[in-house]
């Protein structure tokens, strides 16, 4: 029988490749500008870390953890994101003891088991970026502007939309939480049974749940923002005009609760149009506790993660043909030597070169046309004849005849104009 991938995990396939690589790209320029240097975790971590983590009440520790027991009996979790990890590695190695300021990304597979549909899987890819160490305004803003720098970059601004919010601190949040409490208890009977309990524990949660009789009991619930402390209430004004300062363009969101509980200040999410509902491109914020909380220093952060097969599905097809020659050769042993050797001597003056041998020359002609370089070099018993070679343009269809003698040097300066 015939074993297919696991549901929700897909296989990035050649014809996708060159978008993911462009996408890779763009990150790491944009990032590098910011001075954003790559770390990278494993995949696998000890549970614990997402439990401490990520708060134990979350959809994402309740419901989609890949969890499981290895051989030694340790419990294991394959990351459902990467914020933690990053931090683990910052703790377990000192980063912070080297340079207090910290500025990471990671780029690389998530794991978790939500109900698939477009835009959202069981294995997906996240582009994760970590500040760590400076508690300021000004950081959050930047944060945010890089993330935009990069979505901008890659969709265009017009389809972007940022909101922004503010989470409070350990001073402002329980007023609310107490003010949300006595609110979800009025409406209890309308919550789901995971929103009764944590209604009591975690009520912050109730507003982030995706079921429809929750969302509907939370119209008209507190908002946050009423109940901030007066440094949080200077802090997020801050972080708004540096945003307005750095031209980036938000709408305040009282309602934006993040899905993980880390979060402290400054929360955002960027959303795209053209995805249904699985809209959000990205989101982070500040989390001002969590170094502490796994046992690192008393230092803040602020970071943020893209789905990158959400941004794949909205890259538009910049299939930017790849820059190199097909090679066609009639099928006579001697222009196929030539061949060869042309080939070889193109890709060692670093030009991509390829061929398909064993075909016909129609054959031949028809993969020209499907590998998309912009140039075919033709080779048949007459160029071999006159020592030169008929160079065929794939998109005017122009010919020109090219000295064999020169032919690389001329072939370099053809392509060199198709940029
Ligand atoms: P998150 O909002 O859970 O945040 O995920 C960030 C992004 O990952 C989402 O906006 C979405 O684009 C993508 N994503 C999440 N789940 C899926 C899925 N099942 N399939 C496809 N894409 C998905 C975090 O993960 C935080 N760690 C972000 C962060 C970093 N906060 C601070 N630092």
């Amino acid at each position: 029988m015939e074993i297919k991938a696991i549901r929700g995990m897909n296989d990035i396939l050649p014809d996708e490749m060159p978008r993911w690589r462009l996408l890779e790209e763009t990150t790491r320029e944009v990032f590098a500008r910011y001075g954003f240097s790559e770390v990278r975790p494993p995949v696998l971590e000890r549970t614990e870390l997402f439990f401490r983590g990520i708060g134990d009440e979350t959809d994402v520790v309740e419901k989609q953890m890949y969890t499981f027991t290895d051989k030694s009996g340790t419990s294991v979790t394959l990351r459902p994101e990467a914020t933690a990890c990053v931090l683990r590695a910052v703790i377990e190695h000192g980063l912070l003891n080297k340079d207090p300021i910290q500025k990471l990304y990671t780029l690389g597979p998530m794991f978790r088991y939500e109900r698939p549909q477009k835009g959202r899987y069981r294995q997906f890819h996240q582009i994760n970026a970590e500040r760590l160490g400076e508690e300021s305004p000004l950081a959050d803003a930047e944060t945010l502007a890089m993330a935009y720098d990069l979505a901008g970059t890659l969709l265009g601004r017009d389809s972007l939309s940022m909101e922004v919010n503010s989470l409070g601190c350990k001073e402002c949040r329980p007023g609310f939480k107490d003010a949300l409490r006595s609110f979800l208890v009025s409406r209890q009977e309308r919550l789901c049974e995971d929103c009764r309990r944590r209604m009591n524990t975690n009520p912050l949660r109730v507003l982030d749940c995706k079921v429809i009789s929750c969302k509907d009991a939370v119209q008209g619930a507190p908002v946050l923002e009423t109940f901030l402390c007066a440094g949080c209430s200077t802090y997020h004004e801050a972080v708004l005009a540096s945003l307005e300062a750095l031209g980036v363009s938000y709408s305040k969101n009282p309602l934006l609760v993040r899905g993980l509980d880390y979060y402290t200040r400054t929360t955002f999410e960027i959303t795209a149009s053209g995805l249904g509902s699985q809209n959000a491109v990205s989101g982070g914020g500040r989390y001002d506790d969590l170094l502490s909380i796994l046992g690192g220093p008393n230092v803040g952060g602020i970071g943020f993660a893209f789905g990158m097969e959400r941004l794949i599905l909205l890259m538009e097809e910049r299939q930017h043909p790849v820059k190199g020659c097909f090679v066609v050769a009639q099928a006579f042993p001697e222009v196929e030597t030539k061949a060869l050797s042309l080939i070889s001597e193109l890709r060692s003056a670093h030009i991509r070169a390829e061929a398909a041998f064993g075909k016909s020359f129609k054959a031949q002609m028809r993969r020209a046309d499907k590998a998309k370089y912009p140039l075919c070099i033709i080779l048949g018993e007459d160029e071999i004849q006159r020592n030169t070679l008929t160079v065929k343009d794939m998109a005017t269809a122009e010919q020109y005849t090219v000295e064999r003698a020169v032919a690389v040097h001329e072939l370099k300066a053809l392509l060199a104009g198709k940029e």
